[in-house]
């Protein structure tokens, strides 16, 4: 079913209150539960969210100040958390076979192939993650991370936004308040009767992998904004800044105003830039987050803006819309200096490696791989120093939208060129394009352990297109 779109009233995330403040920081606390909430107006549709809700609780925290989140899984399978974009250690980064199971639960993990990583630190019932957040403000989200199911998980709702603020961006004239806007889009199917459609060959979630013909990613019809289905905003005639993440599995966007109209952007995945870019259209790869500001003012009163996804067609052709309803004073302004940190040139010495991302047929079965191995918890592909700079070379066949767990980057350059028009700023997710080699240059975070890095399109890291880097 396809409701009417722009009828749903955009909802924007609770932030989410700590349980507890000390001198070590906030304190929080998450149930991922199955909820029934409605979707798709009149209809009931169950869902894996964070407190129940699909996005979860937006966690708001300050640069610098550290947090713990106690996850406790109250779900029919084992789960990770993963916050990603932070700074975290190894322990608390949701290593993919770091398993919390569900609590009271038996027989399910039994069975779990990931049982077979020696190094993997299993919980049950609940989990505690520390985020020391000694990093610059940005829009950073949380979302499953499970060996092998984080497709199927994230789909079903485990994903919610954490932002982190420091004095630097306070000191920009930005919109803030009820005009900042975390926008989560997504892209699900929904059956007749509301409940999502996802293609996993087991239901019960044992046995990993998707049916025949979603190998390449799992794409829905109907776009979710903030968890309802092509929503409408009433807007001031002033400037929003807009905080888009794209947390689809595989869905790639080309976001556009209709009417026209500018989006500046002001951040991507580690925040603010040096300096603003102008744009009349944003690419987005699943993962990413790009901060604009749009200035409503530029519009008459009454008017109808629409966001336009021009990758898609038809119902996957728009995403929400604002209306422009009240005249208002706004004393915001985009400065031609933004706080962002400067990029790298990282030396002749630096090392470099490169890194294939490519199908492969392992075992007789079609998958995807990194250096043509799937991925093993045991096969490490990089050992770094912590801090270090390093340039890689990433080259693909398809599209492959690429993170980094435990790192920042820069994009230098693309096959054809220099950086592309959305790689400005410091990043963790690259959008690399078939048949395409990027270079980048990658700073390596405080903490040693073990991290991965993967295609972030769910299906694809799903079926084993990950990496170890280990930092020492
Ligand atoms: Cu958004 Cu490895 O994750
Ligand atoms: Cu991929």
């Amino acid at each position: 079913p396809r409701p009417e779109p722009f009828a749903v009233a955009l909802p924007i995330p609770p932030v989410l209150r700590p349980a507890r403040v000390d001198a070590e920081g906030e304190h929080y606390e998450i149930v991922q539960r199955v909820a029934a909430v409605e979707i798709l107006p009149g209809l009931s549709t169950q869902i894996w969210g964070y407190n129940g809700s699909l996005p979860g609780p937006t966690i708001v925290s300050r640069s610098g100040r550290p947090v713990t989140v106690l996850h406790r899984n109250e779900l029919p399978v084992p789960t990770v958390a993963h916050l990603h974009g932070g700074r975290t250690p190894a322990a608390s980064d949701g290593y993919p076979t770091d398993l919390l199971l569900a609590a009271g639960s038996t027989g399910h993990a039994a069975r779990m192939p990931a049982m077979s990583d020696p190094q993997a630190v299993i919980t049950s019932g609940s989990r505690l993650y520390s985020y020391p957040l000694d990093q610059p403000a940005g829009t950073l989200w949380y979302h499953d991370h499970r060996m092998d199911f984080t497709g199927p998980s994230v789909w079903r709702g485990l994903a919610g936004f954490h932002l982190v603020t420091d004095a630097a961006e306070d000191a920009v004239p930005l919109p803030r308040g009820a005009r900042d806007l975390p926008l989560m889009v997504m892209d699900r199917s929904f059956g007749p009767d509301g409940e999502l459609l996802y293609p996993s060959v087991d239901p019960g979630l044992v046995t990993p992998g998707v049916t025949g013909g979603f190998g390449a990613g799992v794409l829905g019809d109907v776009i979710l904004v903030n968890g309802a289905p092509w929503p409408v905003a009433d807007v001031d005639a002033a400037r929003y800044r807009l905080r888009l993440l794209n947390a689809s599995n595989a869905r790639r966007y080309r976001l556009v105003l209709d009417p026209p109209g500018a989006l500046v952007q002001i951040g991507a995945d580690g925040g603010l830039l040096e300096r603003p870019v102008r744009h009349d259209a944003v690419e987005l790869a699943p993962a990413q987050r790009l901060d604009v500001v749009v200035d409503f003012s530029g519009y008459p009163l009454g008017q109808d803006v629409t966001v336009l996804n021009t990758f898609g067609e038809g119902p996957t052709g728009r995403v929400m819309r604002f209306r422009v309803v009240r005249a208002a004073t706004d004393d915001t302004a985009v400065p031609a200096a933004l706080p962002g940190e400067p990029g790298l040139s990282p030396g002749p010495d630096a090392p470099a490696r490169t890194m294939q991302f490519r199908h492969a047929t392992v075992g007789g079965m079609a998958g995807w791989a990194v250096n043509g191995a799937p991925f093993t918890p045991g096969a490490v592909h990089a050992r770094v120093r912590r801090g270090a700079v390093e340039v890689w070379r990433l080259a693909s066949d398809f599209h492959h939208p690429i993170h980094l767990h435990g790192a920042t980057f820069r994009v230098l350059a693309r096959s054809n060129g220099g950086p592309g028009p959305y790689d400005a700023g410091w990043r963790d997710t690259l959008d690399l394009r078939p048949a395409e080699q990027a270079t980048i240059a990658v700073r390596f975070g405080p903490d040693p352990g073990r991290y991965v890095f993967h295609c972030h399109n769910l299906e694809h890291e799903d079926m084993a297109m990950m990496g170890n880097v280990v930092i020492e």
